[in-house]
Order: C-alpha cells, then sequence, then structure tokens
C-alpha cells in the first residue's frame, strides 16, 4: 500500500485527538495555593451574593407569562421543579469549585476535564446563559420602566417599546406593530459604558440592591395575602387544551423550563470559591442556601400573583406591579415601589450578566478559541474595552428585536445543557481523578450528579419545540466555527499555553506588563 495515502488519515485521527486537550489539573491547583485573593466571604454573604444574581426578570416578568399560558396556578410547582434542577447542578458546581478554583466559570472546568471542544461548546452556552439572558432581563427592564414612566403620564411610543413585530396597543387603543425595543438596547449600552469604565458592582451595592429587591417581593407576598380571591386558585392545574405545553402536567413542565430562567445566576457562588473563607461548610450552605429562599419566594409570589389575578391574564411586561393595581387605588404607591425595585434589581443583573459575558469571552481569547482582539485591554481604563463594546451591540440588538420568550427559552435551554456538563465533568473528574484534594464533595455521589444530568436533558425536552430547533441550528454552528478557526487557533494546541492559566478580573484590570 501507498504509505503516503494513510497520511490525511493519521492527520485527521491527530486533528481529532486535539479536540480532547485539556488544561492542567495540577497546574491550576497550584495557582490556587499561591492565590492572593482574600479568603473573605462567609456564608451569609455568599447566600446574598447568589441572591443578587438569580432574582431578576425570571419572578418579575416570566412568572406571569409562564402561568397565563402553560401552567395556571400551578406554576407554583414549576418552581419546584425548576430549584431541585438547579439543586443538583448547584451542588456539582460547588465540588467543581473547590476542586479547579479558578476564577472563571464553566468553560474553565470544561477545559480542565473534559477537552477543549467541549470546553468551547460550554463557551457557546455560556453565550446563551449570560450574552442572551442580559438581553431578556433588558427587555424585562424597559417593561417596567415604561410602565413606570407611564404612572407619571410619560409615554414613550409604543413602537419603540415592544421586540421588532409584536403587536401592541397604540395610544388611540388601536392595534399596531413594533418597530424596536428601544429602552431595552439603551440600558444595555448605558451599563456597558460602565463597564467600559471599570465600575463593576461592589459587595456593598449588592448588598443593598438585594435589600431593595426582596423587601419589595415581601411587601408585594405580604399586602397581596390579603387580597387574595381562593376562587383563581381553581382549577389549580387547569386542563389541557390540546396543544402541547398548555395547561395539564404538560403545561407545568413546560412553565418550568419557562420560570428555570428565575434560578439562573446562582452559578456565581461557585466561581467565588477563591474568596470563600471555609468553602467545604460555606460553598453548600451558599449555594443551597440562595436557591432555598428564592424558591420559597418565588412559590409565594407566584401563589399571591395567580390569587390576586385570574392567571389567564398575567401575560403583561410588567406583571407583577399591575397585580398591585387589583389591591386597589389606595395601594398605588405600593405598586410604584415595587417597579423602582424591580428597576434597581435588574438594571443590577444586567450589569452581572453582561460582566460575566466578557470576561468568559476574554478567557477564550486568551487561549486563542476566540480572536485576540477580545482580549485587547485598554491602555488607561484597563477594561477589555472592545469585547465589552461587541458584547454590547450583540446583547441591545437581541434585546431590541428579538421577543423576550423566545430569547428566554432559549437562555434556558442552554444553560440546562451546560449545567448537564457541569454535572458529567464531576464524575469524569472523580474517575480520573479520585485523589484531587476537594474543598467540598457533592452528597449522594454518583445519584446526584446523574440526576442533575437526567433532570437537565428531561427539563431540555420540555422546551418549545422551536426554541429547541433554534438551540440545534446554534449548536451547528458552534461546531462549525471550532473547526474553521478556534481549532487551528488553539494556543493549547500549539504549545503556546500548557496549563489552566486563568486570569482573574483582578489580573484583567491590573496595569500590563512592562
Ligand atoms: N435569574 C435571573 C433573572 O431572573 C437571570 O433575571
Amino acid at each position: 500500500m501507498d504509505k503516503t495515502s494513510g497520511a490525511p488519515v493519521a492527520g485527521a485521527v491527530r486533528g481529532l485527538g486535539r479536540l480532547w486537550q485539556r488544561k492542567s489539573v495540577d497546574q491550576v491547583q497550584a495557582e490556587y495555593a499561591s492565590s492572593e485573593l482574600k479568603r473573605s466571604l462567609g456564608a451569609v454573604n455568599l447566600v446574598l451574593l447568589g441572591i443578587g444574581c438569580i432574582i431578576g426578570a425570571g419572578i418579575f416578568v416570566r412568572t406571569g407569562t409562564a402561568a397565563a399560558l402553560h401552567a395556571g396556578p400551578a406554576v407554583i410547582l414549576s418552581f419546584v421543579i425548576a430549584g431541585l434542577i438547579c439543586a443538583f447542578a448547584g451542588l456539582c458546581y460547588a465540588e467543581l469549585a473547590s476542586a479547579l478554583p479558578v476564577s472563571g466559570s464553566a468553560y474553565t472546568y470544561a477545559y480542565t476535564t473534559l477537552g477543549e471542544f467541549v470546553a468551547w461548546m460550554m463557551g457557546a452556552l455560556l453565550v446563551l446563559e449570560y450574552g442572551l439572558a442580559a438581553s431578556v432581563v433588558a427587555a424585562g427592564w424597559a417593561g417596567y420602566v415604561v410602565s413606570f414612566l407611564h404612572d407619571f403620564n410619560i409615554v414613550i411610543p409604543p413602537e419603540l417599546t415592544a421586540a421588532t413585530g409584536k403587536e401592541i396597543i397604540l395610544a388611540d387603543g388601536g392595534t399596531g406593530t413594533a418597530l424596536f425595543n428601544l429602552p431595552a438596547a439603551a440600558i444595555v449600552i448605558a451599563l456597558a459604558s460602565l463597564l467600559v469604565l471599570g465600575i463593576s458592582e461592589s459587595a456593598t451595592v449588592n448588598n443593598i440592591i438585594v435589600a431593595i429587591k426582596v423587601s419589595v417581593i415581601l411587601a408585594f407576598i405580604v399586602v397581596g395575602a390579603f387580597h387574595v380571591n381562593p376562587a383563581n386558585w381553581t382549577p389549580f392545574i387547569p386542563e389541557p387544551t390540546g396543544e402541547p405545553g398548555e395547561f395539564g402536567w404538560g403545561g407545568v413542565l413546560r412553565a418550568a423550563t419557562i420560570v428555570f430562567f428565575a434560578y439562573i445566576g446562582f452559578e456565581a457562588i461557585s466561581t467565588a470559591g477563591q474568596e470563600a473563607r471555609n468553602p467545604k461548610r460555606d460553598l453548600p450552605i451558599g449555594i443551597i442556601g440562595s436557591l432555598v429562599i428564592c424558591t420559597v419566594l418565588y412559590m409565594a409570589t407566584s401563589a399571591v400573583l395567580t390569587g390576586v389575578v385570574p392567571y389567564a391574564q398575567l401575560d403583561s411586561p410588567a406583571p407583577v406591579a399591575d397585580a398591585v393595581n387589583a389591591f386597589g387605588a389606595g395601594w398605588a404607591w405600593l405598586g410604584t415601589a415595587i417597579k423602582i425595585g424591580a428597576i434597581a434589581g435588574l438594571t443590577s443583573v444586567i450589569l452581572v450578566l453582561m460582566y460575566g459575558q466578557t470576561r468568559i469571552f476574554y478567557t477564550m481569547a486568551r487561549d486563542g478559541l476566540l480572536p485576540g482582539v477580545l482580549s485587547r485591554v485598554h491602555p488607561t481604563l484597563k477594561t477589555p474595552w472592545i469585547n465589552t463594546l461587541v458584547v454590547a451591540v450583540l446583547v441591545a440588538v437581541a434585546a431590541g428585536l428579538f421577543d423576550i420568550n423566545t430569547l428566554g427559552d432559549l437562555t434556558s435551554i442552554g444553560t440546562l445543557a451546560a449545567f448537564a456538563i457541569v454535572c458529567i465533568s464531576v464524575i469524569w473528574l472523580r474517575q480520573t481523578r479520585p485523589d484531587l484534594p476537594r474543598g467540598f464533595k457533592t452528597p449522594l455521589y454518583p445519584i446526584t450528579p446523574i440526576l442533575g444530568i437526567l433532570s437537565c436533558l428531561f427539563l431540555i425536552f420540555q422546551v418549545e419545540p422551536r426554541v429547541q430547533l433554534f438551540f440545534l441550528v446554534f449548536l451547528v454552528g458552534a461546531v462549525a466555527v471550532y473547526f474553521v478557526y478556534s481549532l487551528h487557533h488553539s494556543k493549547l494546541g500549539k504549545g503556546v499555553i500548557v496549563s489552566g492559566h486563568e486570569p482573574s478580573p483582578d489580573e484583567i484590570l491590573a496595569p500590563p506588563p512592562h
């Protein structure tokens, strides 16, 4: 046989081998040992950090849609289902974060365990979990701002307050179609400007915003409890319409995929593992504690929401504030307070999500998987400014053009897939590196990660089929970009980096070496 005829095959096999190349776990751990980050966060701070990232458009906006179109009052059960799935994934996140205490994200965990190709796909999923989620929260923010301004007779033309093509009610009472969601795009650009200037949220600001968010939600629950009409809770699970995902148990599960969005953000706790005083004890308390608190708040909020207003009327851009109208004219001030609380809370979630997205792109660009320009740091501002501008334009355009429901469902499906990979990574690392010191171990191993994987996959199949198709197209696109660009530019592949050196945000902001 001609000796050369095997060369392309051998090359292809070698190429395939590169897909699984990994960053070194030991190097990552050594970096932790020498980490200079202060280990100052206790359990309470971690819980607050989690709540700060979690409570946002999920509860303030998407619950209304989930109840009105899919689950009715049983959206309360959807929150329990989604919260449980997040708890499985959260425990797995905590173990990875304690074994691979890099600042960074699931992208780095995947690079260190399952290899470069899975890491790349994880990076793509994180675009949905962070970037797209930021668009959803921005659209939710716009709903509350429009409603708030309306209270003061400031009216933004309706054509400029909803996604392109969405049917709207015009000022004269007629109907029309929207051109662009301008306030949603504007808040994204404004917050991106802060990020370019190097302003991100401090722990104190986070704690203040958490206090505001939780206070307005508690006020809604307590006052609302006195205005509930129990008749609105019957039927608790409305009869299925026959359309998949519309009421009945199918609807409860479909609603779980929607309100799953409300939990996204708790992983931020695991990535703060480096700064935890006692990760073994405090990480699980932070993750499970914030999930439990949010689940209780969410269940109570949705119980009041569906008890005060017939569920079919809840599909509105600001359902929680609208429900206050049902309390009577004397409570108008509470409606205004809720709008202010929601606007403040959603603003901070957009900021945190966009910050996360820019740092993920930054890390991927440093690894060579994305163009290097995305890791360029501004000489005086010390921020990855080009990267931030690119993220801002993408997030603003998505927030302005696309429907919040489609964007939100895509975020949910992408995050579910990311969580499943995190659960797989835990099993992989236990099998291959049982010796590795772990500050925290997932309880009931291997049941917890296996339940995590299965439940995430199960919920992925409950998402609206149209969104599943978008997701598939997105994944195919991501695979194509990897083979066309990233595989050939990977620094690990070229031998330029041999370990998992993960720059911390502090390092990004540090002056460049001379
Ligand atoms: N969980 C966050 C929210 O609901 C992303 O806005």
